[in-house]
């Protein structure tokens, strides 16, 4: 018998094949992280946990619970976890890739059109009883979006769900950039070609960001590559916050230099720029909801849990980062 510690909310019956198997579970049914020095506290002695991404797992945690076998992560980021202290502590850590991507990929879509399309600038003005009559050129003209050029920072298969959609969906010409080249016949399947970084942020219409978040893509976008960005051109962020340098995409918001953007995801997550907050016009601001259907958030915990039950059995788990 092993002992579990979910530190934050996570469905009950989820938890379920964990009893199932026999382990002591430790659980917090609050749903907002503990400081970290609680934290700490929290999982001292633990064989196992079941994370949220708001929950730090660093030498701390690692050292408190020096049994540790598995970090379960419920997401497909890691970024929250010190993936080289884990292994350096013979810690797995394991993420739920597979069942987030098609459900993120929607939330992308949904983000492009609302900016170019102003859904909910529209939403805005209707319910204020701004729609007085209809007009040639009405306050809410936007960017069209089928025909235009996609590029994608990243594309792993979230980026990769989203060129299917526009490629297949909406006739785009779809781009991507990645450090590796995907398998040609991968590119053939999504409808998406290889560019070099220049030519994504120079020659797209929309830029949707699907890379993870690491030294090498932290503050990827900054005010520098904004100036080179169309002046037409909309953002989208559905990956990770400190992608983007967020005063600056505030300033290329007011000032023009981009047209508008779809922001799922921020820097000093649940802050948000204050200046970013003031920018209406072509800008959609969601409160990090990518996965957020009843089906995929369940299907996340599901995932995460037999990561813990099978590491905790001594199989190798379906989806280790470290192994
Ligand atoms: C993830 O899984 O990393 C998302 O950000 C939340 O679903």
């Amino acid at each position: 018998m092993a002992l579990v510690a979910v530190p934050q909310f996570v469905y009950d019956d989820a938890l379920e094949p964990l009893r199932a198997a026999g382990h002591e579970l430790r659980v917090r049914t609050d749903d907002h992280p503990l400081p970290h020095g609680e934290l700490v506290e929290f999982v001292a002695g633990a064989d196992a946990l079941l994370t949220i991404l708001t929950d730090r797992i660093d030498e701390a945690v690692f050292a408190a619970a020096p049994s540790l076998r598995v970090v379960a992560n419920v997401a497909a980021g890691f970024d929250n976890i010190d993936v080289d202290a884990a292994t350096a502590a013979g810690v797995l850590v394991c993420n739920t890739p597979g069942v987030l991507a098609e459900s993120t990929a929607d939330l992308a879509f949904a983000l492009l059109l609302g900016a170019a399309r102003r859904v909910v600038e529209g939403d805005r003005a209707l319910r204020g009883g701004e729609y007085t009559h209809w007009v040639l050129d009405q306050p809410q003209i936007g960017l069209d979006v089928h025909g235009k050029t996609l590029g994608l920072f990243g594309c792993g298969e979230i980026g990769q769900a989203v060129a299917r959609r526009a490629a297949h969906g909406f006739a785009m010409d779809v781009c991507y950039h990645t450090r590796s080249k995907l398998d040609p016949e991968v590119e053939r399947r999504i409808g998406a070609r290889w560019v070099e970084f220049d030519e994504l942020v120079e020659q797209s219409d929309f830029v949707s960001l699907h890379a993870p978040l690491t030294d090498a893509t932290r503050h990827r976008f900054d005010a520098d590559v904004f100036a080179r960005m169309r002046p037409t051109s909309v953002l989208v962020n559905t990956a990770r916050g400190p992608l983007v340098d967020e005063s600056a995409l505030a300033d290329a918001l007011a000032d023009g230099t981009i047209a508008g953007a779809g922001i799922d995801v921020y820097e000093n997550e649940p802050a948000v720029h204050p200046r970013l907050l003031e920018q209406h016009a072509r800008v959609v601001l969601l409160p990090h909801i990518g996965s957020a259907t009843t089906a995929t958030r369940r299907r996340m915990a599901d995932v995460a849990v037999a990561n813990v039950v099978d590491t905790l059995a001594g199989e190798q788990p379906s989806h280790a980062v470290n192994r």
